[in-house]
């Protein structure tokens, strides 16, 4: 009896890891496939890091989405490369706007942040 329930603890517990584990990633996977990008995990990683880095936060919050402009519905408005095209050239997506040129970025630190961008979603 002892050992059953043991078993039983054991077998719940990796239910639970799992559940809960997972959810982030797929999410954001099922955002992708919507919209036709694959995040890649540890891109987003480094695109966060680049996001504190290139002072993002100053004017998007810091998880992007407590700043002046909320970019949580990024993923669902604009491609990866019209992204890159923001963070890039952001005259050229809109002549009027506020935001600064970072053209300054390699193309790798731009799918980064672009990814990172992105993966961005209100809970
Ligand atoms: C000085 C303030 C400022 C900084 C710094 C800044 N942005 Fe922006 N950003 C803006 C403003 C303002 C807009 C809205 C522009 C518009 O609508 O014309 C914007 C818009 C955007 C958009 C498009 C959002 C949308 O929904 O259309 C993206 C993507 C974006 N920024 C990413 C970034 C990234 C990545 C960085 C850092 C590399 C960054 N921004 C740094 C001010 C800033």
């Amino acid at each position: 009896m002892i050992r059953y329930s043991r078993l039983m603890a054991a077998l719940l517990i990796v239910l639970l890891l799992e559940a809960c584990g997972n959810t982030p990633l797929q999410k954001t996977k099922t955002n992708a496939e919507t919209t036709g990008n694959q995040l890649n995990a540890s891109v987003v990683e480094n695109g966060k890091q680049l996001f504190l880095q290139y002072r993002c936060v100053q004017c998007h919050g810091e998880d992007g989405m407590s700043g002046m402009i909320d970019l949580s519905n990024v993923a669902a408005k604009y491609s990866e490369d019209q992204v890159k095209t923001w963070i890039a050239n952001p005259r050229a997506m809109n002549p009027a706007t506020g935001m600064p040129a970072f053209n300054m970025l390699n193309d790798e630190q731009l799918n980064g942040l672009a990814q990172f961008v992105r993966s961005i979603k209100k809970k």
